[in-house]
């Protein structure tokens, strides 16, 4: 087990030392500074927010919080732990959901929070430069003037960080419509282990000069950097937004509804957003959104929210109301209902339904979340036998594991498996893993789709890794950190 603890990989690194917080001050004023080393101590309670993860699964013990505010500052901060082989854990908005952005022991926490200036944005181009410390809600509302939208939308976009959504490749809710960041961003400015600072922010769309250096820092997780500046292709608000959420009867209508979805909304479908029973039920229960009417859900087994985004109302409309009446009409429909939004209350109300599930999840409980890609004709049966294997082990009851649910994004064929229980326990771990990882790789899906490796999947990357792809990887944070200074004990095995 040695072996696959990520604090092995801290194994060489020091903490941090009342010499290093001396030289910290000579960086940065003492309130961007937090440490329980300081003679002002800063009491452990105020680092708490920052060595916990947003599920209070994983716990750090930092000693130090360091806010920078400028590119040139993380540079200096960099430079002296490498020096001095002190981790250094990049933290955004810490809304991760695979524990990278706390630490795995005492590693030195750098916070992106001070440094949210938006740089430029060219509204002929659509480009938007910004610090990486830019609250991703806080770059939406500054675009609606400008009337462009990011590319990129997710529940926790209240509290995360463009340089921590491009460092997990963050998916979410668009990128059926506009694409993984791996597209979508055009440039980045990091600073790189050693401390120097490497400029790719570029504003070019089209740029054919060698190796494309920035991709291997987008979803990197702060392995081999920090993300200091994000250049990023806003795209042109739509003029006209609808959605409607659908009741199907089965889930094995699904498929079928996606395929005539987009079939018949063609260009103008931009999102096709899943979720079973139980979690619909757990979002109405913990408050999320606004329940649909009794008549509405009576008999449904799971519900599909569709999003259209268009040039033109008159046009989007009629064809979301002719695909309405031709799913309900049909000799046998497909959906039991569908619930239109018609005004821009109800349209944020059916979204915070979706939006709201992860928060519905973790108010009920300790939740396990799977994150995987899997053929979409599967989703039902990785729900089904995950419940199965819980059965079998005796965990499938209050006490235990109170609900297997599963939601997700069908058009991008990524399922999230959520285990709730009443605590996380190391029987119901042993009951899930590997028999989930292995569940997926018997399909050849992704362990992670979206979310990422962290530390929770670092001992699992194999089952979506050849040993081939592995060793390179290696290679290639060896390369960029010789000294294994940043984030240690994430994504690697
Ligand atoms: P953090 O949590 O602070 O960090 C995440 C990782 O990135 C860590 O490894 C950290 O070290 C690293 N990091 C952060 N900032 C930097 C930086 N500047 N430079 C280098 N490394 C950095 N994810 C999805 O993909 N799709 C979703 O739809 C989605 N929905 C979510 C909904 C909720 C309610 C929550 C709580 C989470 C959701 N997530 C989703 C997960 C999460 O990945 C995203 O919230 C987000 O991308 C993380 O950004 P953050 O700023 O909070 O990063
Ligand atoms: C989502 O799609 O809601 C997010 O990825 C978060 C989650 O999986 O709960
Ligand atoms: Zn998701």
């Amino acid at each position: 087990r040695w072996a696959h603890s990520p604090v092995a990989a801290l194994s060489g690194l020091n903490t941090v030392t009342e010499e290093d917080l001396a030289h910290f001050s000579k960086i940065l004023p003492s309130s961007a500074i937090l440490s329980t080393l300081t003679p002002s101590a800063t009491p452990p309670a105020e680092l708490e927010p920052f060595n916990n993860d947003w599920m209070n699964k994983y716990h750090g013990r930092s000693t130090t919080v360091l806010k920078p505010r400028t590119t040139q500052e993380v540079s200096e901060i960099v430079k002296w732990c490498n020096q001095r082989r002190i981790g250094i854990v990049p933290q955004g908005g810490n809304t991760g959901l695979v524990g990278g952005s706390v630490p795995v022991r005492d590693e030195l926490i750098l916070s992106l929070a001070n440094m949210s200036k938006i740089r430029s944005f060219d509204d002929v181009s659509g480009i938007l430069v910004a610090d990486a410390g830019c609250i991703l809600q806080s770059l939406s509302d500054f675009l609606v003037s400008h009337h462009h939208i990011v590319p990129l939308d997710l529940g926790a976009k209240g509290s995360c960080q463009i340089g921590g959504n491009v460092s997990t490749n963050a998916g979410g809710l668009r990128l059926l419509r506009y694409g993984s960041l791996h597209g979508t961003v055009l440039g980045l400015e990091v600073v790189l282990p050693d401390g120097t600072i490497l400029d790719q922010l570029t504003s070019l769309r089209k740029d054919n000069t060698g190796y494309d250096l920035k991709q291997l820092f987008i979803g990197a997780e702060g392995t081999l950097g920090v993300v200091t500046g994000v250049s990023i292709l806003a795209a042109p608000a739509p003029q006209a937004s609808n959605n409607v959420m659908l009741a199907l009867p089965k889930f094995e209508n699904v498929l079928p509804l996606f395929k005539e979805t987009k079939r018949q909304l063609s260009e103008i479908l931009s999102a096709f957003e899943f979720m079973d029973r139980t979690v619909y039920d757990l979002a109405v229960k913990h408050g999320q959104g606004r329940a649909l009417d009794p008549a509405d859900v009576e008999g449904a087994d799971c519900f599909v929210l569709v999003e259209t985004s268009g040039g033109k109302r008159e046009h989007d409309e009629e064809k979301l109301n002719s695909l309405l009446e031709s799913l309900m009409e049909a000799d046998e429909p497909l959906i039991n209902t569908g619930v239109l939004a018609t005004s821009p209350a109800q349209f944020s109300a059916l979204w915070a339904i979706r939006e709201g599930l992860t928060e519905a999840v973790s108010k009920e409980g300790k939740a396990y979340k799977y994150d995987i890609s899997v053929p979409l004709h599967k989703f039902k049966e990785v729900v089904d036998r995950t419940k199965e294997q819980l059965r079998q082990k005796g965990l499938l009851h209050d006490d235990a594991v109170k609900h297997v649910v599963g939601y997700g994004h069908v058009g991008d064929g990524n399922l999230h498996l959520n285990v709730v229980a009443a605590a996380y326990t190391p029987e119901i771990e042993a009951a899930l893993e590997p028999f989930v990882y292995e569940l997926v790789a018997s399909y050849k899906g992704s362990i992670s789709a979206e979310h990422g490796i962290g530390v929770m999947k670092t001992h699992a990357l194999q089952y979506s890794k050849s040993p081939t792809s592995i060793e390179w990887m290696k290679k290639i944070k060896a390369l960029f950190d010789p000294n294994g200074i940043m984030n240690p004990g994430k994504v690697l095995p």
